[in-house]
């Protein structure tokens, strides 16, 4: 998610800059620019599209001289893909520049506060109010405004920050947005991971949490949030640049899946404010809604799908899910008092935005929950909640999806809300269950090395059942489209009642089954349908809560995920099959992050 770098030393700053951004691309932006420090000024260029403009715009960093100065790569979050919103962003005085990566998540109050006290706003951005922060701080010391600007922000940040009245300086912030230092002799840099440091040095002090530093070309200084100088250790990067891009991880889809704890909290964190959900911008007078259509393509239908659920349980309002390619030919009965809520990770899938436009003409409201920021889909739907998952590379997505579902469960309890359909207490329990999801998706992760055995044994076959009932039946839509996606092993889901009505002629000597059975109120009958196929041959492998004691004894292999309740499981559920999918198309040597046949966003009909 965007990409920072920033350059203090004897060079001119400007090619280095570009250079490190070119390198940065590979993590997805749709703006870029860069501010360089020169004779008391800076000067700033910014492009939206490709770092190839912006060089092409400074004349290859020509036109902006100087040896010290900061670049940022935008994947827009708050605010379309624009000029004003690209950064580096600047103080009204014009004597500070900042960068950031991640979300301020009380960017609201702070631009309130801000604008009170005189400052102007230029773009849209959450980050904005960082550069105003420090310009009020300011007293002669850029390290003491730093840490006072830090101590009010909340949220996650990478920062990197210019003052014109001390020139050769730069700071980096970190809080919960990855920030590396390189350490180079008479020059140094930082920036957002090592792809962008290891054309110039091997030699990087990695930043933790609360941290920050003040560069020179001769000196890095690193300080606690307190202002004491720490003591770092030089580290050696040893990974080559393509192992870098990936974190370090073979693939990108197995960097997006242990993103997901991240990118969960970051879409759900600055919508809990105490114990109230705000949905920003959103004012849908739920009371005149008899009647939610969830319509999407892909996994973004299977999050509907799982969601469905939860918004029926908690608001007592009849939610029917469609596929977009099948609603937009349907004459479907919409009308006014419809709310259609549409789903999708790209924004630009051509089914989806047919059967909006259809629904639309229809006189349906809509809600878009959508990942890139200023797609179609966002830009026409009446309302539109972001996820925050960052670019997702991988075709088959992984983090789309359980952003999607988060969205999704804080939308139901927020409409539950309004609609006065859960009892308060119970509203309470749910909104911890909710909050406990990033912590719980980590504890399945953790799972990973146990799966990757496990894909020994299951990645020969042919074909693949996944199996269970109510919101396990959700999950295991999504589950066995993953399976398919990378493995291109014939998986199918199966609602675990209907197997008798035909499905179970196919159950043979060793046939798998992953039977899904986290969901208490139907586990019973699920194991039902586990000794009906093991009694014809099959091989179990049962995802479960560990005080499930009776599965142990009926699957062949077990899958422990955390105990949560079912109504949000869905989340955490599909961590193991996606994981499972993975390791299973890794032994069988498929090409994981570029499936065949497939395309991540399908703008096609
Ligand atoms: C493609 C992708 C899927 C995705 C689907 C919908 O098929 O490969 O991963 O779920 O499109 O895409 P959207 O961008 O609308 O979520």
């Amino acid at each position: 998610m965007c990409g920072i770098v920033g350059y203090t030393g004897t060079q001119n700053a400007a090619p280095v800059l570009l250079e490190g951004l070119k390198k940065l691309e590979y993590r997805g932006y749709d703006s870029a620019g860069i501010a360089v420090l020169n004779d008391g000024r800076i000067s700033i260029s910014k492009v939206t599209g490709r770092i190839a403009g912006l060089a092409e715009k400074t004349e290859d960093g020509r036109l902006l001289p100087g040896v010290t100065g900061i670049g940022h790569t935008r994947w827009a979050t708050h605010g379309a893909p624009t000029e004003p919103n690209a950064h580096p962003h600047t103080s009204n005085d014009g004597r500070f520049a900042v960068v950031h990566n991640g979300i301020i998540e009380n960017y609201m109050e702070l631009r309130e506060e801000l604008t009170r006290k005189g400052y102007h706003f230029e773009s849209e951005t959450d980050t904005e109010v960082v550069v105003h922060l420090v310009e009020m701080y300011y007293q002669d010391n850029l390290k003491q405004a730093v840490m006072r600007t830090a101590a009010r922000l909340r949220g996650s940040y990478a920062l990197g920050i210019i003052c014109a009245d001390e020139p050769e300086k730069i700071f980096a912030v970190r809080e919960a947005s990855p920030l590396i230092l390189g350490v180079g002799i008479g020059e140094n840099y930082f920036a957002s991971d090592v792809t962008a440091l290891v054309a110039h040095t091997r030699n990087a002090i990695y930043l933790e949490d609360g941290e920050f530093a003040e560069l020179t070309p001769d000196s890095i200084t690193v300080f606690d949030c307190t202002g004491h100088i720490i003591q770092k250790r030089v580290s050696r990067i040893t990974w080559d640049i393509q192992a870098a891009e990936k974190g370090g991880y073979d693939h990108f889809m197995l960097k997006e899946i242990m993103e997901q704890p991240r990118a969960v909290k970051a879409t759900m964190a600055p919508r809990i404010k105490g114990s109230e959900i705000v949905l920003d911008g959103v004012d849908i007078d739920l009371k005149q809604i008899n009647k939610i259509m969830i319509t999407a393509c892909g996994s973004a239908y299977y999050a509907g799908c799982a969601a469905k659920y939860a918004i029926e349980k908690l608001c007592r309002v009849p939610v029917i899910t469609e596929l977009a390619s099948e609603l937009r030919y349907s004459d479907p009965l919409i009308d006014e008092h419809t709310l259609l809520i549409v789903l999708s990770q790209s924004g630009e899938t051509a089914d989806t935005i047919a059967a909006m436009r259809e629904c639309q003409r229809r006189g349906a409201k809509t809600l878009a929950i959508v990942n890139v920021v200023g797609s179609t889909i966002a830009k026409i739907a009446d309302w539109c909640l972001y996820t925050w998952a960052g670019p997702e590379i991988a075709v088959a997505t992984t983090k789309g999806y359980t952003t999607q579902l988060t969205v999704l469960y804080l939308f139901a309890l927020y409409a539950a809300k309004k609609v006065e359909t859960v009892d308060d207490s119970t509203w309470r329990k749910l909104l911890s269950a909710l909050k406990a999801l990033p912590k719980q998706i980590q504890q399945a992760l953790d799972m990973n090395p146990g799966i990757s055995q496990l894909a020994k044994k299951y990645h020969s076959t042919c074909s693949m059942f996944f199996i269970g009932r109510n919101t396990d039946y959700a999950v295991a839509l999504e589950g066995a489209l993953k399976m398919k996606e990378i493995s291109y092993i014939h998986a199918e889901s199966y609602a675990a009642g209907e197997l008798k009505h035909g499905t179970i002629a196919l159950i043979c000597e060793g046939q798998p089954v992953i039977a899904l059975c986290c969901n208490d109120s139907v586990s019973e009958k699920t194991m039902s349908n586990i000794v009906e196929v093991k009694a014809r041959g099959a091989e179990v492998l049962a995802v479960a809560f560990r005080d499930n004691a009776r599965i142990v004894s009926l699957a062949d292999d077990m899958l422990y995920i955390p105990k949560i309740d079912p109504l949000f499981s869905a989340a955490v559920e599909i961590v193991p099959l996606q994981i499972l999918a993975y390791h299973v198309a890794k032994e069988n040597g498929c090409d994981i992050d570029k499936p065949k046949n497939l395309a991540k966003s399908v703008t096609v009909e």
